[in-house]
């Protein structure tokens, strides 16, 4: 047979297969085993002023109850939406920003997605409750409410507090594992005094009692800014790391591991002026600016940050950070590093043309619709 009635013949192959719900994967082994990752995510970038405007419009709109048990506003990345992933900021990773006023409190429930909240507004008196354990949110804290948690948040205190809340969504959802569960109560009772957690574990040790549990989840809830900020005045006496300058991991002080088992988080200290080299890796990150001035080149795109502001580093994409303002920038990153770890799938690597940083092509501004 020659060439082109072989392919004839194959093509006509292929279609009888079709018809029997089989496929021939000499045509289709490229679509599938990709030789990069491939994906349809997209950076993109949102300012905190929009977000905070838009939820203080919510907070009069919106009361909590059992109908709506949490005031969020979710970031919704536009190249994800096109493929109906609503609440999607990459293909794992959501985030949301919570509003709670004075005198509230938002039911307790428990989901087996992970949760992590990082405060980023608010002047005191607001708390979580994680399976009984009270813990108060202050400006710059990490708190952990791990998968299947009982958690509530209530709020003692006298001015709007604002939170993000990271959770693994897409992950779970692609996954087949979601299940939520409401509390019979409002308020999950209380197993003793508030942040027992951090009176235990804060400073990087266990109680003794604690030596033969290892592993998850982090008996230590919440992550205090003002030992994360030390952690990282400590780091500031040498060398910044070359791609994300003086940056930490959170971590569970039983194992060393990452804080939450499948929702990484770290923070990275720019010093004034810094400029970062330019990497990629397989996990994506949403970003959120604690504090400071400045932009990410991703993909050759400028995408310029204030303080409160987020912004989405896509898997496998070219970023690199630089701190345009003249005080410390700090910059805290939800990603879903554990998983791509525990799964063997992350990489890394490095740029290595033009001196190792990229050519900015393009400046991001924000879509409307
Ligand atoms: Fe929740
Ligand atoms: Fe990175």
């Amino acid at each position: 047979m020659n060439p082109e009635g072989k392919r004839k013949a194959l093509d006509a192959f292929a279609v009888r297969l079709g018809e029997d719900h089989l496929g021939p994967l000499w045509d289709n082994l490229g679509a599938m085993i990709t030789r990069q990752p491939e994906h349809q995510v997209k950076p993109y970038l949102w300012k905190w002023k929009t977000i905070r405007d838009y939820l203080l419009e919510s907070g009069e709109l919106l009361g909590l109850g059992r109908e709506s048990e949490r005031r969020v506003i979710y970031l919704q990345n536009p190249s994800l939406l096109k493929s109906g992933k609503i609440g999607y900021a990459t293909d794992t990773l959501y985030t949301g920003i919570q509003l709670l006023l004075p005198g509230e409190v938002a039911p307790s429930h428990r989901h087996s997605q992970a949760a992590i909240r990082f405060i980023i507004e608010g002047s005191g008196g607001a708390y979580t409750t994680v399976n009984g354990e009270k813990t108060y949110m202050e400006r710059g804290d990490l708190i952990l409410t791990p998968p299947w948690t009982w958690h509530d948040h209530g709020h003692e205190g006298s001015e709007p507090v604002f939170w993000m809340d990271g959770l693994d969504v897409g992950l779970v959802k692609t996954l087949t594992g979601s299940f939520f569960e409401p509390y019979h109560d409002d308020k999950y009772p209380l197993s003793g005094p508030p942040d027992q957690s951090t009176a235990r574990y804060a400073s990087g040790v266990r109680a003794i009692s604690e030596r033969r549990k290892h592993g998850y989840p982090s008996p230590l809830i919440n992550y205090k800014w003002h030992h994360i900020r030390q952690a990282l005045e400590g780091l500031s006496r040498f060398e910044p790391d070359p791609f994300d300058g003086f940056a930490v991991d959170y971590i569970n002080p039983t194992s060393g591991g990452s804080a939450d088992a499948r929702l990484g988080t770290t923070m990275q200290k720019l010093a004034a002026g810094y400029r970062t080299q330019a990497h990629r890796h397989v996990h994506s990150a949403v970003y959120h600016v604690l504090e400071g001035t400045g932009y990410t080149v991703i993909n050759g795109r400028k995408f310029e940050w204030e303080t409160g502001d987020f912004f989405i580093i896509p898997p496998w994409s070219f970023h690199e950070h630089h701190n345009t303002g003249n005080q410390d920038a700090y910059l805290f990153a939800l990603n879903d590093r554990p998983v791509m770890e525990l799964l063997g799938l992350e990489q890394e690597e490095a740029m290595t043309e033009n001196g190792g940083q990229q050519l900015v092509e393009s400046v991001f501004t924000p879509e409307t619709v």
